[in-house]
């Protein structure tokens, strides 16, 4: 197959260039000029652009058939909770990660169980087919059935999948696969879409699973600026701090269940091993009790998860003093530290004030408003909270306390692990009374305030 002379297209007006140039000379926008494919009709192929329909036929929704909607467990119980139950097959998921998360280790690791009972196929554009082997017989799995192949031209790795059939496949990582029909380096973005967009279409022809590795840059994207998320069913991310043990993969967009759903993994001497209780990781165990620690109960995907959160709040010596929030938005920090001032009359403006949550988790709901500022507040007074508290609840602008969803199920999951008190935006408090634990709910921030007084 010749190659076909490259073409350019502004990713912004859509118009075709055959030369590169810093300016689109259409629009005037810089630096939209991308690769595209020469399709021979003065239009670029543009995979953002293209539908699945091929051949098929328009049918009405109850003749669709379902069967195909199936879950496979991955061998792993926490990965099939952030898919939303287990793989379906003919969907693409895009997992993506720091290097050296663990994403190698997983996806054998899953597809070393799966390949017992189906064919499976593990595409390496990184690592050697030994290295690969390696680690599969280090971490004694089932391995007479993994079927391997060392490759990085889509073409090839499409010819060997028509051949080999797999019903499971891994493509480990997209930033090195290349397509020949481009010019540009494997890695480019025009490269990285291209490849992706004929893998997408592999796997929804032929209803194989695939897996995609997706490397992320500094700036926590997934390289080849985000363009993988909207072509793929389902987009996971691995989460974690280098130095812990724990890692997190969250669902940020999944077509087949719910997003934000969390799983939890220990990185242990046999691989990633499943953590079945992952609330009790996410507390640190004080032997009393400690200023600036709050206990919050998070609702990430379909379970409440108990995290403790640590605030230390310190005289500033700067010119303005430090917001610094891991694991939380920074300016919704700084916005509840405001609230605080004008409605609870609580100033810390010559305050440096930091706040972590325990185990490297995100947080990314409201909820943890209050328990961060009562954290904050317990911090800057050096007055420890109740050990057997737990704290969630949004903050309004006007100081008010607004429920979140599911209240009664985090108080639940509060009082199976032992805590006896919470403070709680008032529409949270459950209609009949749990046993042992006591519920305060509350309308305006002060009030909190009050009863920790
Ligand atoms: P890897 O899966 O290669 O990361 P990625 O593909 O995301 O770049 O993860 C490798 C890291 O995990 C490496 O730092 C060593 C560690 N590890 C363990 O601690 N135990 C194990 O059993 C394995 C396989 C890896
Ligand atoms: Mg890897």
């Amino acid at each position: 197959m010749s190659k076909a002379k490259s073409q350019y297209q502004c990713t912004d007006c859509g118009a075709i260039a055959n030369k590169w140039n810093g300016q689109c000379a259409d629009c005037g926008a810089w630096n939209t000029l991308e690769e595209a494919l020469n399709t021979g009709t003065g239009k670029a192929a543009n995979p953002r652009f293209e539908g699945y329909a091929g051949n098929s036929k328009i049918t009405s929704a109850t003749d669709v058939s379902l069967s195909a909607q199936a879950r496979i467990s991955s061998g792993l119980s926490e990965l099939d909770r952030v898919l939303g139950g287990g793989l379906v097959h003919g969907s693409v998921t895009l997992l993506g990660g720091d290097p050296g998360i663990g994403k190698s280790t997983l996806l054998v690791q899953c597809l070393a169980n799966l390949s017992v009972n189906h064919s499976t196929l593990y595409i390496t554009g990184e690592e050697s087919l030994q290295q690969v082997a390696m680690r599969a017989k280090r971490l004694e799995l089932p391995q007479e059935h993994l079927r391997l192949l060392a490759e990085t031209r889509v073409e090839s790795i499409l010819a060997h999948a028509d051949k080999e059939k797999p019903d499971f496949m891994v493509v480990d990582s997209i930033q090195t696969v290349y397509t020949e029909l481009l010019n540009s380096a494997p890695g480019a973005v025009a490269q990285v879409r291209e490849s992706a967009a004929r893998l997408v279409r592999y796997a929804k022809q032929t209803g194989t699973a695939v897996f995609l590795v997706g490397h992320v840059t500094k700036e926590g994207a997934l390289a080849g600026p985000r363009v993988l998320e909207h072509m793929v069913d389902t987009v996971l991310y691995f989460e974690g701090e280098s130095g812990s043990r724990y890692r997190v993969i969250r669902a940020v967009k999944n077509r087949f269940g719910a997003v934000n759903e969390l799983g939890v993994f220990a990185m242990a001497e046999k691989g990633l091993q499943v953590v079945n209780n992952p609330s009790a990781i996410f507390l640190s165990k004080h032997p009393e009790p400690v200023s600036g620690s709050v206990i919050l109960v998070t609702r990430e995907g379909t379970r409440p998860l108990l995290v403790e959160a640590q605030s230390l709040v310190d005289t500033s010596h700067g010119g303005s003093p430090r917001r610094v929030a891991l694991g939380l938005e920074q300016n919704r920090l700084a916005m509840l530290l405001a609230v605080m001032h004008r409605h609870a009359g609580i100033a810390m403006f010559d305050q440096d004030v930091y706040v972590n949550v325990v185990g490297g988790v995100r947080i990314s709901e409201t909820a943890a408003d209050l328990p961060v500022l009562l954290a904050a507040l317990s911090s800057f007074r050096n007055r420890p909270l109740p050990a057997d508290l737990v704290v969630f609840g949004e903050i309004g602008l006007a100081g008010e306390v607004r429920p979140v969803a599911n209240g009664e199920e985090r108080l639940h999951e509060a009082a199976k692990h032992g805590f006896k008190r919470a403070i709680v935006p008032f529409a949270n408090k459950p209609k009949s009374s749990i046993k042992g634990f006591r519920v305060d709910g509350i309308h305006r921030l002060h009030e909190a305030l009050d009863l920790l007084d």
